[in-house]
């Protein structure tokens, strides 16, 4: 039962790559929610290889509320599968399908806050691809539900420069939410000269994502270049199920004690 918010400062550090593969590898059933406001279909034209919409997602999602449909019973149905295998349910919400759709969005942002924490009650996790952090932050409805906001960064200088002045509104915003929301660190090829330790000191934030620097698998997942022979057994795909398990064993003892002490309150 967890919303996940990843986002980035600017310069594609590997937001997309990363959330799809925590979703890929989630050892619940998952949704990966393309919510990236500018728009770029990355993870049907790159790992599903072009796959059809079929007019699924954000857009009709935007479509229905405007026509006053709860969002939360609608939302499964306009999502299409990532993988068949396994027993757990991995799904894509697809995102924006024209350049400055997400204006439409604005008043849509909350009512699909909801329907995610409602996944939860159906026992589905929700990965939120928030794209970049942009002048404004993200969109409130999102943050108002996260479990926690991970900011994806490159260990490169130029990298976390760029994070820096970023992380600041992403902050700002965070500090005004009525509840507390934590955010941490994704770090993409760490060690590339600055390490994980030296990264964290300095942002003042946990690293709770560490993926090592492997362009080849990574662009399977973000290119859909061809799997090559037990992709999924990889080392690269391992790392990504182990850090996905980590975030969510995390963030569900984040949530049962924040239950407790709420249930102990009452
Ligand atoms: N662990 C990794 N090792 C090497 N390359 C990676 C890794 N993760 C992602 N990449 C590469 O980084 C590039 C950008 O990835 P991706 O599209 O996921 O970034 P993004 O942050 O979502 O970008 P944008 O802000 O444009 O949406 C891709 O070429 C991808 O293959
Ligand atoms: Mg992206």
């Amino acid at each position: 039962m967890a919303v996940i918010v990843l986002t980035s400062g600017t310069g594609s550090p590997g937001v997309t790559t990363t959330a799809l593969g925590l979703a890929l590898t989630w050892p619940r059933h998952v949704l990966l929610a393309d919510c990236d406001r500018d728009p770029g279909q990355a993870v049907q034209a790159g790992y599903l290889r072009g796959m059809d919409h079929g007019g699924r997602g954000l857009m009709a999602l935007a479509h229905l509320h405007r026509e006053g449909t709860l969002l939360a019973p609608e939302i499964w149905r306009q999502t299409l599968p990532l993988i068949q295998q396994g027993e757990q349910q991995r799904r894509l919400l697809p995102g924006f399908t024209s350049a400055g759709a997400s204006r439409l969005f604005e008043h849509v942002w909350a009512s699909l806050g909801e329907a995610f924490e409602m996944l939860g009650d159906r026992g589905v996790d929700v990965l939120v691809d928030a794209g970049r952090i942009s002048v404004n932050g993200l969109p409130l409805g999102l943050l108002g539900v996260a479990d926690a906001v991970i900011l994806c960064v490159r260990s490169s200088l130029r990298s976390l420069a760029a994070a820096r002045i970023h992380l600041a509104t992403l902050e700002d915003q965070l500090r005004a939410m009525p509840t507390q929301r934590p955010a941490a660190l994704a770090i993409i090829g760490p060690g590339q000269p600055y390490s994980s330790a030296e990264i964290s000191a300095q942002f003042g934030l946990a690293a709770w994502v560490e993926q090592s620097w492997d362009p080849k698998s990574a662009s399977v997942l973000s290119d859909g270049i061809d799997e090559p022979r037990r992709f999924h057994d990889s080392r690269f795909m391992g790392r990504f199920r182990s850090e996905a398990k980590a975030l969510s064993d995390r963030v569900s003892r984040a949530r049962e004690l924040a239950e407790s002490v709420s249930g102990g309150a009452a």
